[in-house]
């Protein structure tokens, strides 16, 4: 049974009754608008806890002044009927008021990692990030945590902040989930228009491109950005990064032997999309 809990004392004392059974508490925190993509994310905790928590939060703190806070889709209903099917144990949905009331002034702030790419373009973003994922953990108590790496450097910038603050806490990176032809899910993708939905998959041919000459060989990192950025641009209104990075740094790299990751974002439409993989590990977008 599922149960939706929207006042944050009720939902702590559920986690901490879960553990008190002897319970693992899994977590996987969302902003809602649940797809396949985040239902995966809903299965591989239940792989790892007894005791899973989906919380359900379209976090004020993490939008810009002109991003689409007041437009993301919410869809609750349809978000605790997926999270039931999947055997959720509880939903976790609060009022904005009860995660950041009025005056509310801290915030949880992860360096460095957070400037490039996501950080450069959205500034802000990650800081909003932390600090509502800092106080979930605070109140779900989880042993682990399971993200989605189509938002790669997110996952990166909490496994930081989960280190450094000593949370004790598994942070799991679930590969993208992708639609057949491609697409990597995202809640937004439901604001392309079939143009746009179309355009969209420039993405994945871009990536598959460098997956291909990864492949064959190429590690000039030069390269194969050239090869992915090729069709995003041919296609998409405006392209905010198409860049080949060091894995672990996220900057270029700057040693042979790097783990490469190619990573995008650019707006089709007044869709702003984001996707990555990681060369010679993740499969090719395109079947
Ligand atoms: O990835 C998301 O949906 C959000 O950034 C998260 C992790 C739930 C924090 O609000």
């Amino acid at each position: 049974m599922t149960t939706v809990l929207t006042d944050p004392a009720a939902f702590r004392a559920a986690c901490d009754e879960a553990r008190r059974a002897g319970h693992r508490v899994g977590v996987v925190p969302t902003m809602g608008a649940l797809h396949e993509g985040h239902l995966a994310l809903v299965d591989e905790a239940r792989r790892r806890a007894g005791f899973v928590v989906v919380t359900v939060f379209v976090n004020p703190l993490q939008f810009g002044p002109h991003e689409d806070f007041g437009r993301y889709p919410r869809t609750l209903e349809a978000d605790v009927e997926g999270c039931r099917a999947r055997g959720v144990d509880v939903v976790f949905a609060p009022p904005v008021d009860a995660m950041v009331p009025p005056g509310f002034t801290t915030s949880v702030e992860v360096t460095e990692i957070t400037d490039p790419l996501e950080g450069a373009f959205r500034p802000g973003h990650f800081r909003g990030v932390t600090t509502i994922v800092a106080k979930l953990f605070n109140l779900v108590g989880p042993s682990v945590a399971v993200f989605g790496r189509k938002d790669l450097q997110q996952v990166m910038v909490i496994t930081r902040m989960t280190e450094e603050l000593g949370f004790p806490v598994e942070v799991v990176a679930h590969p993208t989930v992708r639609e057949r032809d491609g697409l990597a899910l995202s809640s937004r993708n439901r604001y392309l228009s079939a143009d746009d939905r179309v355009r969209g998959l420039a993405i994945a041919q871009g990536l598959s491109a460098a997956h291909d000459a990864y492949v064959a060989g190429e590690r000039g990192a030069d390269a194969l950005e050239a090869l992915a950025r090729a069709p995003i641009e041919a296609q998409f209104d405006a392209v905010d990064y198409v860049s080949v990075v060091d894995l672990h740094t996220l900057r270029p790299p700057a040693q042979a032997d790097a783990t490469l990751a190619v990573v995008v974002a650019a707006r089709v439409g007044t869709t702003r999309l984001i996707d990555n993989l990681v060369l010679g590990r993740d499969t090719r977008p395109l079947a």
